[in-house]
């Protein structure tokens, strides 16, 4: 299994503080928000992760991610995206990466409670996306369910209400996924939907649809970010960190505490 993080874009309604750094460098309580992202993919067992990243932040998640988990033989890997043309893009960007591999796909900016580890592990083929109600589904790729809690309609951002299921960040998909993206034609937003391709797999009865419970923030806002800050240090979320997660970010402390009282000498 492959893991890809998407955490491009330019994320306006932060500026200024994406003015001088990518939204997912900025911080949530005492981590850099994609440190949570990488800890879901981490602890699903995923050793190459592919980071795609906006060309003006590059340096910066080099500095950071370049080499912090080598020698916990987690391999990341980065790929500049120019200009955001939508999610399903992330797949036609990674191909190379991906190669004859399934691949988990994680927005930089989704924060979990819970742990997929289980599910990502226990993937065979198709595809398997998840949900969870929400208060605003119209903001969202929604799904509705049958009686049988069977998943048959994807809709990305419904003006009228089929459900109240929206589909977070995460996305575990086969191979078969890489053809299906080249495929997808822009929306009326210009963009390649990653909907179309969620319904590429329930088309041919090959999606799983699986409903979770916990936390789901996305950080969007300043008010949202605050808020996953405080969320995060409340229910002691940061306290779910894989081991090698906080060992890598203590060694690179060290490190750079290291080289200040170098530069101070
Ligand atoms: C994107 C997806 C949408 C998904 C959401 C999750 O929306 O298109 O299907 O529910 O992420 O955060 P966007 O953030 O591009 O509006």
């Amino acid at each position: 299994m492959k893991g890809i993080i998407l955490s491009g874009g330019t994320a306006t309604r932060l500026f200024p503080l994406t003015a001088t750094t990518s939204k997912q460098l900025l911080p949530v309580y005492n981590r850099q928000m994609i440190f949570y992202p990488l800890n879901t993919l981490i602890k699903a067992g995923i050793k190459d992760i592919l980071i795609i990243v906006a060309p003006e932040h590059s340096g910066q998640y080099l500095n950071l991610l370049g080499s912090i988990f080598k020698k916990y033989s987690i391999n990341i890997y980065f790929e500049v995206q120019k200009l955001p043309r939508g999610l399903a893009e992330a797949f036609i960007l990674g191909e190379a990466f991906i190669d004859k591999d399934p691949v988990t796909m994680i927005l930089g900016d989704n924060i979990f409670e819970k742990d997929f580890a289980e599910e990502i592990k226990n993937f065979k083929s198709g595809g398997l996306i998840f949900a969870k109600k929400v208060p605003d589904p119209e903001r969202f790729g929604v799904v509705k369910f049958d009686e049988n809690n069977k998943a048959i309609q994807i809709v990305e951002k419904p003006k009228d209400w089929i459900s109240d299921y929206a589909i977070p960040g995460l996305y575990v998909y086969d191979n078969r996924v890489i053809g299906a993206a080249k495929q997808v034609r822009p929306s009326d937003r210009g963009e390649i939907e990653i909907t179309e391709l969620h319904n590429f797999y329930l088309q041919s009865g090959e999606l799983m649809v699986s409903t979770f419970d916990g936390e789901w923030l996305d950080a969007g806002t300043f008010d949202t970010l605050l808020e996953a800050g405080n969320i995060v240090r409340d229910k002691k979320i940061y306290e779910n960190f894989d081991p090698i997660i906080n060992q890598a970010i203590e060694e690179f402390n060290a490190e750079l505490k290291a080289l200040a009282k170098k530069r101070l000498s």
